[in-house]
């Protein structure tokens, strides 16, 4: 009798522990044993002088090492003329390059008439392109954007499969398309299709970023407010060889339960942190923060999620990502007010309510 209860007593102690087991494992506990210290231990390859490649790269001299990831796609179409249809002394101010899925006709148009409309500043030059993989299932799709670009000519399209596992992909062939085909301009702004931005903060923002927004706030006629407006004049022209990265800054740790859309194995990342990344919503680069990520990303291997790919790359050229909070990542709770500083927002894939916010900040002096 005694025997007979411990035996079953020993079974259920081994279902309770194996289950527990499993469930560890499904939550990622063990992986986590296993991560490696990022802040001793992070290596990516390519190791090497990547800073040097680069460099010799910009030059247009042979690399001393050879490039390791390039992404081989054909533009379909490259609104090769884009950025050279301008008055202002060779130099734009700001592009968009909008991360768009080839479906998302509606959300295009929509962007076209508010934040990503060409002209809305008379006296700043500004372009605007999507960009956008193939669908090789959907003939009448491929149709419909060829009559797209023949229409409003900011269609880029490289010939990869849009999924969204291929978003790196697109990422970087956007970088290609920045670097090769629209040099010249002082910013870009990657954005996917399902924002709201106010261009008008936007180059507020870039004017004069580590102070953004206070520098706005109007100056109380006070000795101390007079100093600080100085200070905030002073460094209000960044430089044209600063190297800005920014958005919504993340320091955060890799997923390891298997349930997560975000799941990653210790072999594809090691580490028990990510690099410090900008979620890919939206972002800012310089010019030389885009040259320098553009380059170093060909000595950089793959990483399927675009924007810890970006955070990997930057850290390779010692980019600090800068944190500006008025990039959301998630949907700013919207009140005309509250938006007034707001560079971007995340929630905007029904274009008429995106029209909507924007008409209305608009004619708030905000967008
Ligand atoms: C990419 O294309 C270039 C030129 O077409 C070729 O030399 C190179 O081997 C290709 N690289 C990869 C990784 O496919
Ligand atoms: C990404 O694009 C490549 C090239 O078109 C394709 O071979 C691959 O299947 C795509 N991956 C996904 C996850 O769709």
């Amino acid at each position: 009798m005694g025997i007979r209860l411990t035996s079953r007593m020993k079974i259920k102690y081994i279902t309770v522990t194996v289950l527990l087991i499993i469930t560890l494992q499904y939550f990622g506990v063990f992986t986590h044993v296993f991560e490696l210290d990022f802040y001793r231990h992070f290596h990516y390859p390519l190791e090497g002088d990547i800073q040097k490649y680069v460099l010799q790269l910009r030059n247009v001299e042979v690399p001393d090492v050879a490039p390791i990831n390039m992404y081989n796609y054909t533009f379909i179409s490259s609104c090769n003329k884009k950025c050279m249809e301008n008055d202002y002394s060779g130099k734009l101010r700001l592009v968009y390059i909008v991360k768009s899925a080839v479906n998302h006709f509606d959300r295009r148009l929509a962007i076209r008439s508010s934040w990503g409309f060409e002209k809305r500043f008379s006296d700043v030059p500004i372009r605007t392109v999507f960009l956008l993989g193939v669908n090789p299932k959907n003939v009448d799709l491929q149709i419909g954007i060829e009559k797209e670009q023949q229409k409003y000519g900011d269609i880029v399209q490289a010939d990869f499969i849009d999924s969204y596992f291929n978003n790196t992909i697109k990422t970087m062939m956007g970088f290609k398309w920045a670097v090769t085909v629209c040099p010249n301009s002082k910013f870009y702004m990657f954005s996917d299709d399902d924002m709201y931005i106010s261009t008008k903060n936007v180059l507020r923002f870039i004017r004069n970023p580590t102070q953004y927004p206070e520098y706005l706030e109007t100056p109380v006629l006070s000795l101390k407010h007079l100093r600080r407006v100085q200070r905030s004049l002073s460094d209000r022209q960044i430089n044209d060889d600063a190297r800005l990265f920014s958005g919504y800054v993340f320091m955060s740790a890799p997923h390891r339960h298997r349930s997560s859309r975000w799941y990653i194995t210790l072999a594809e990342y090691p580490y028990h942190m990510w690099p410090p990344y900008v979620t890919a919503g939206a972002y800012v680069l310089s010019r030389e923060a885009l040259f320098d990520m553009y380059y170093a990303s060909l000595y950089t291997k793959h990483f399927r999620f675009d924007d810890i790919y970006l955070g990997i790359v930057a850290k390779k050229v010692d980019i600090e990502p800068y944190h500006c909070t008025q990039f959301h990542y998630y949907k700013k709770e919207y009140n005309v007010f509250s938006y007034r500083h707001v560079v971007a927002s995340h929630g905007y894939d029904d274009p008429s309510e995106l029209l909507k916010v924007w008409n209305e900040q608009k004619s708030a002096g905000n967008a």
